[in-house]
């Protein structure tokens, strides 16, 4: 199953880096038919630190008031060894191992498309990160939700970060991570919100609570983790991030997992919860769910692949063989990773067909 998820991964890569072609073939609804996580909420409640804690590594530009003004999507792929390396897809040779300079990538990347103002765009930045200690899993962060423009941003800016937010999550294989502070009334969250006008029923909605380490003296966020509060179909997930101080100080992302573990075990109100609190918790049930989901889509996905491959052959034909530019490479590796899908597919069917024997 490892293997799949890195397959969908490199497709949702592929179909990405074909860039125009995608209008002419069926690869745009073959891109919407694959799982991803978003994370949506308030500006400042913490989906940025979420996102980094899941992924394990300090890399995201994180801190008060607008700081995450463009989409990021985010394919985590686990590799062997001991190498850990991170590329944009809009630096196709460069190789980042020094994750500071990723971050500063980041903010560059979004001064390049937006001006160094406040404002937004909804052009997202692809990053890739390659490490032994990730799931697969590809993640899109998201500027905040916000009630008010701020100096230097136009009023229609909240509007438009709320259509762009719903743009990625009114897609049904979208799966959202739903990030609330837990020293805000959960009533007024943006991210229960707007994850409640697409989903409704809470089916494909995590709810994060963040900043629990901030909640006044004498209350306590025990409700809403055992789902009293605001029911979802799955689990609510604790965690504690690093503060500002924190950040400030280079408190690293070791001693900050260490200091979560010890703040719910050692809390009287949240130890019978600690096992199921915590990044590292949600970032592996996050990587189960995500397995689940893909097994019950192959079968969709792969009809889709099917229907890709045969365009894709079209397409080559078009252009003549050999095909020496660009675009023609291009349209050859995605119709190899759908080629091996389709391996990968067969391999499964042999594998649950009822009485069907394995190869
Ligand atoms: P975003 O705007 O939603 O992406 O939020 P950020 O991840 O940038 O976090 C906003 C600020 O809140 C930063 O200064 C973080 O250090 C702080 N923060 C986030 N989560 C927590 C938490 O769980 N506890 C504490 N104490 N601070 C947090
Ligand atoms: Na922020
Ligand atoms: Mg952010």
């Amino acid at each position: 199953m490892e293997n799949l998820i890195s397959l969908v991964n490199k497709l949702q890569r592929a179909c990405t880096a074909l860039g125009d072609h995608g209008e002419e073939s069926a690869l745009p609804t073959l891109w919407d038919s694959l799982p991803a996580i978003a994370v949506v909420g308030g500006q400042s409640s913490g989906k940025s630190s979420v996102l980094e804690s899941v992924v394990g590594k300090d890399f995201l530009p994180r801190g008060s008031g607008i700081v995450t003004r463009r989409p990021l999507v985010l394919q985590l792929h686990r590799i062997d060894g001991d190498r850990e390396y991170a590329e944009f897809m809009h630096q196709p040779r460069k190789r980042y191992t020094d994750f500071a300079a990723v971050r500063k990538e980041i903010a560059d990347e979004t001064d390049r498309e937006t001006g160094r103002s406040k404002q937004i765009s909804p052009v997202p930045i692809h990053l890739s990160i390659y490490s032994p200690n990730v799931v697969n899993l590809t993640l899109v962060d998201l500027p905040g939700l916000t009630k008010v423009a701020v100096e230097g941003q136009p009023d229609s800016i909240v509007q438009d970060i709320e259509n762009m937010v719903r743009s990625y999550i009114e897609k049904p294989n979208c799966i959202i991570l739903a990030v609330s502070p837990a020293n805000q009334d959960l009533a007024t969250s943006d991210a229960i919100k707007i994850s409640r006008e697409v989903d409704p029923k809470g089916e494909r909605t995590f709810g994060v609570l963040t900043k629990i380490d901030l909640m006044d003296k004498g209350t306590d966020a025990v409700d809403i983790l055992e789902g009293r509060s605001y029911r979802l179909q799955h689990p609510w997930v604790g965690v504690v991030n690093r503060s500002q101080q924190d950040i400030n100080k280079n408190v690293d992302m070791i001693a900050a997992r260490r200091r979560e573990r010890e703040y719910f075990s050692s809390t009287p109100e949240y130890k019978h919860l600690a096992p199921r609190m915590g990044s590292e918790y949600l970032a592996k049930m996050l990587s189960k769910h995500l397995e689940q989901v893909i097994k019950s889509r192959i079968p969709g996905i792969q009809s889709l692949i099917t229907k890709t491959i045969a365009e894709l052959e079209t397409e080559l034909n078009r252009l003549g063989k050999p095909i020496a530019n660009d675009a023609g490479g291009k349209l050859y590796t995605i119709m190899e990773i759908c080629r091996m899908f389709d391996g990968i597919y067969k391999e499964h069917l042999d594998g649950v067909r009822p009485g069907g024997e394995k190869v």
